[in-house]
C-alpha cells in the first residue's frame, strides 16, 4: 500500500478541485499553497563561533610535537588532520570529533598515545579538562587486548544517549560504567568492539562491508549503507536498517572476539514493490510515492522517519526526501534546485540543518530549468550527483530550514549569514562545510566542520588561487558551532525503541544475492504532464540488454505542476567505462514558460562528461547552458 505525502495530502484536502478551460488536469501542488498553509519562519540571530583543537606540528616526524607547542604533553596535528566532527554528548558540553595526530615522541614517553587517527570529546563551553585543554583523547593509548579485532573505519562519530560509548566508523567505543568525558573513562578501561554484519549462510568470513552508519534515536537500532557490484560489474548502492547487538563471545565469523553484530537487517528496498518511474502498454509514469533510497542519511529527531537522498522529483535536481519508517509516507525536504546531501533533523522534528550547494551556482547548468520530469534520470543521476565537489573541495554551505523545507521564496538561513566573507571569515568561501552537521540534545545549537580549499582543487593552472590558512597553526580543517541564541532549550523523554520490521522493506537473508533496481524496458512511451502537456519518452538498452543506455524525451507544453511549461527535447546517453568512472552524452534543447522563461541547451556537438563517483572531477567536452530570465548558468569548467 502506498500513501502520499503528508504536505500533498494537506494541499489536496486544502485546495478545491477543479478543471478550467485550459484544460487542467486538476490544480498543481504548487509551491505557493504550501506557503500559505505553513508560513515560513523569520530569520533568526546565530552566533557562530570556532571550537578549540589540539595544536598543530609541521611534521610527522617522530617527536616534532614538542613541549614547546603542547606543554601538557597531549599531542599534536596535522595541518590537514583528517577531522570529523560527530554529534554532541547527551548534556550538550562536549562534541564528538575524529582526527589523526602526529609527531608523537617515542615510546615510552607518555605522550607516544597521542598518535593516529582517534576519538576525541572538545568541550564548547570554553573550560577546559583537568589536563588544561579543551579537549580529550578517548581512544589515545587503549591497549591492544582491549581492541581486539577494531576496525580500521573511524568516521560519523556518533555517542550514544548513555554518555559512555560512542560509534565511531564500525567500531563501537565503551568506557563501561564510566561516562566518556569523565577522569574515570581512562584508557585503561576503554574497550573498542568492532561492528559485523554477517553476510554469509553459515555466518562465516569477515562479513559484509558497510558505510555511513547512523544510529537511530531509540539508540538499538542503526541505519547503514553498503555498496556492491552486481553480477554485471555495476556499482550499487543500498540502505539497510538492523538492531545493534553485543555478542561478548561469537562461535562464527570474524574476528572471534566481543563485537556488535547487526541482526534483524531489513534491505531499505523491494524490487516488487513500486519504482519511481514505471511502464504499462504505451504508457510511461513518474511515481512520487515510491521509496527509492539513493543513500540513508539518518533519521528524523524522534525517529518515526528515515532520511535520504532520493531519486529526484525534478530532473537533474538532487534533494532530500523523509520516509515513515511504519507507513512508508514520503516528505520531499529539499527542492532548490543545487545538491543537498547531509542533513540533521532537530531532536524536536521541527527543523533540520543540511548542507548544499544552494547559493553557489554549481549545478544550476543542469538543474535550473524548474519542473522538467526526472525521466532522463534513469541514466544521468551518476552525473548529477556527482559534479557537486571538485575532488575534495566541497561547495556546502550549512542551511537552516524549518520542517517544510524549500517553498515559495523561502530558502531557509545560511547559518553563516553574519560573516563578512573575509579569508578565515565564517563565511569565506574557500571554507565549506564537509558531513555530518549535528543538533545539540537541546536543539539550541549546531555543530559542523568545514575544510579550506588545497592544491590541486586550487594554484597551479586551476584558476581559483591556493588560499592560506588563517586558522591556528594553519590548519586546514575547523569546527564550528552555530549557536541559535534566541532560542529555549527543548527538554524531550527519550525515544522509545521502535519495530525491528521496516514494513515496506525486505527482510535481509545473509548469502542471498544482491538485487538490482528493476528498469523500464526498450520501448517508446508517451508521458502524460499531472497538469497539461505530454512527452514520447524513447528508451533503449545497452546490447546485452542489462541497462539502459539512452533515453530521449521529446516534450510539448508538458507540465506537471501548472507553473513551468516545458517543450523541445532531451537525450542522454551513459555508459560505464569502469564500474565507478560514468561517461555521458547530453543533448539538450529545452525551453520552459510560466513562471519563468528558461532554456536549457548543449552544444551543437552535445554535451559528454566523464565523472567517477568517487573522485569527482569534471572532464567535459562541450557545453549544456541554462539560462533562466536571462541570467546564464554555465557548467564548471574542467578541473574546477
Ligand atoms: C550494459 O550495461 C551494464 C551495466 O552498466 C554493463 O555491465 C554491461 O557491460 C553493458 N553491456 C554492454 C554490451 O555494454
Ligand atoms: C530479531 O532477531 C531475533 C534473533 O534472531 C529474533 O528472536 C526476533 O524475533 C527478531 N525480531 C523480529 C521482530 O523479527
Ligand atoms: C549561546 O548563546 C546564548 C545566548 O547568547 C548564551 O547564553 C549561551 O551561553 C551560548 N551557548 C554557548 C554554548 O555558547
Ligand atoms: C529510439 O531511439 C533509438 C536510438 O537510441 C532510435 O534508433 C530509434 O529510431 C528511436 N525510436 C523512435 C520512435 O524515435
Ligand atoms: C574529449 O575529447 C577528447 C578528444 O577527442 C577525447 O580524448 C576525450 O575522451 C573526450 N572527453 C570526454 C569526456 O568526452
Amino acid at each position: 500500500m502506498r500513501f502520499a505525502s503528508t504536505v500533498t495530502t494537506a494541499l489536496l484536502a486544502a485546495a478545491a478541485l477543479t478543471t478550467t478551460s485550459l484544460g487542467l488536469r486538476r490544480v498543481p501542488s504548487s509551491v505557493d499553497s504550501l506557503t500559505v498553509l505553513y508560513p515560513p519562519p523569520q530569520p533568526e540571530p546565530i552566533v557562530v563561533t570556532e571550537l578549540p583543537l589540539p595544536p598543530v606540528t609541521l611534521s610527522d616526524q617522530v617527536g616534532s610535537c614538542t613541549p614547546d607547542i603542547n606543554p601538557h604533553r597531549t599531542g599534536c596535528i596535522l595541518r590537514d588532520s583528517g577531522l570529523q566532527s560527530g554529534n554532541f554528548l547527551p548534556d550538550g558540553k562536549y562534541v564528538t570529533a575524529i582526527l589523526s595526530f602526529a609527531g608523537a615522541p617515542a615510546a615510552p614517553d607518555p605522550a607516544s598515545i597521542y598518535t593516529g587517527l582517534q576519538l576525541i570529546l572538545v568541550k564548547v563551553d570554553g573550560t577546559t579538562f583537568p589536563s588544561g585543554d579543551p579537549w580529550k583523547c578517548v581512544t589515545c593509548g587503549v591497549t591492544a587486548a582491549n581492541q581486539a579485532g577494531q576496525n580500521a573505519a573511524m568516521d560519523y562519530p556518533q555517542a550514544f544517549r548513555d554518555g559512555s560509548r560512542v560509534m565511531s566508523g564500525t567500531n563501537i567505543i565503551d568506557c563501561g560504567s564510566a561516562q566518556l568525558a569523565s577522569s574515570s573513562c581512562t584508557p585503561a578501561n576503554t574497550y573498542i568492539y568492532p561492528i559485523r554484519w554477517n553476510n554469509l549462510a553459515d555466518g562465516s568470513g569477515p562479513g559484509g562491508s558497510i558505510r555511513e552508519l547512523r544510529i537511530h534515536p531509540d539508540n538499538v537500532h542503526l541505519g547503514f549503507s553498503s555498496i556492491s557490484f552486481t553480477t554485471d560489474g555495476k556499482l550499487t548502492e543500498y540502505g539497510y536498517f538492523s538492531r545493534i547487538s553485543f555478542n561478548p563471545s561469537p562461535s562464527t565469523g570474524t574476528p572471534l572476539t566481543p563485537r556488535y553484530d547487526l541482526t534483524n537487517v531489513t534491505r531499505l528496498f523491494n524490487p516488487a514493490g513500486l519504482q519511481p518511474i514505471t511502464v504499462q502498454g504505451d504508457q510511461i509514469s513518474y511515481n512520487p510515492d515510491a521509496i527509492s533510497i539513493g543513500e540513508l542519511r539518518g533519521f528524523s529527531g524522534r525517529g518515526s522517519e528515515i532520511t535520504y537522498v532520493g531519486y529526484p522529483r525534478e530532473s537533474s535536481n538532487i534533494d532530500a526526501f523523509a520516509a515513515d519508517l511504519t507507513t512508508g509516507k514520503i516528505r520531499r525536504l529539499t527542492s532548490n534546485p543545487e545538491y543537498v546531501d547531509p542533513i540533521d533533523v532537530s531532536p524536536d522534528d521541527k527543523w533540520m540543518i543540511i548542507e548544499d550547494t544552494r547559493g553557489t551556482g554549481r549545478q544550476m547548468f543542469m538543474a535550473g530549468m524548474r519542473g522538467i520530469p526526472p525521466i532522463t534520470d534513469l541514466v544521468s543521476t551518476t552525473a548529477s550527483s556527482s559534479t557537486r565537489n571538485n575532488g575534495r573541495r566541497r561547495f556546502f554551505e550549512p542551511f537552516l530550514l524549518d520542517r517544510y523545507g524549500d517553498r515559495g521564496t523561502y530558502k531557509g538561513q545560511k547559518l553563516t549569514e553574519a560573516g563578512d566573507n573575509s579569508p578565515g571569515s565564517i563565511n569565506d568561501p574557500n571554507w565549506n562545510a564537509l558531513a555530518d552537521p549535528r543538533w545539540s540534545p537541546d536543539g539550541t545549537r549546531v555543530v559542523y566542520h568545514q575544510e579550506m580549499v588545497i592544491s590541486p582543487a586550487c594554484g597551479g593552472p586551476n584558476p581559483l588561487p591556493c588560499p592560506t590558512s588563517t586558522a591556528s597553526g594553519g590548519r586546514i580543517q575547523r569546527m564550528m558551532m552555530a549557536n541559535f541564541t534566541t532560542r529555549k532549550p527543548v527538554q524531550l523523554p527519550p525515544v522509545a525503541p521502535i519495530s525491528d520490521v521496516v514494513p515496506w522493506g525486505v527482510p535481509y537473508v545473509p548469502g542471498s544475492a544482491i538485487p538490482t533496481r528493476p528498469y523500464p524496458s526498450q520501448g517508446v512511451y508517451t508521458l502524460k504532464g499531472k497538469v497539461t502537456g505530454s512527452a514520447k519518452v524513447n528508451i533503449t538498452e545497452n546490447s546485452s540488454k542489462t541497462a539502459i543506455l539512452t533515453v530521449a524525451v521529446s516534450y510539448s507544453g508538458y507540465s506537471d505542476d501548472g507553473l513551468n511549461f516545458i517543450t523541445g527535447t532531451e537525450s542522454v546517453t551513459s555508459t560505464n567505462l569502469s564500474p565507478t568512472l560514468n561517461h555521458v552524452d547530453w543533448y539538450s534543447r529545452l525551453t520552459s514558460t510560466g513562471q519563468a522563461l528558461s532554456t536549457k541547451r548543449t552544444s551543437p556537438d552535445g554535451f559528454h562528461l566523464n565523472i567517477d563517483v568517487l573522485l569527482n572531477l569534471f572532464d567535459a567536452n562541450g557545453t549544456l547552458t541554462t539560462t533562466i530570465n536571462g541570467q546564464v548558468y554555465k557548467q564548471p569548467a574542467n578541473g574546477t
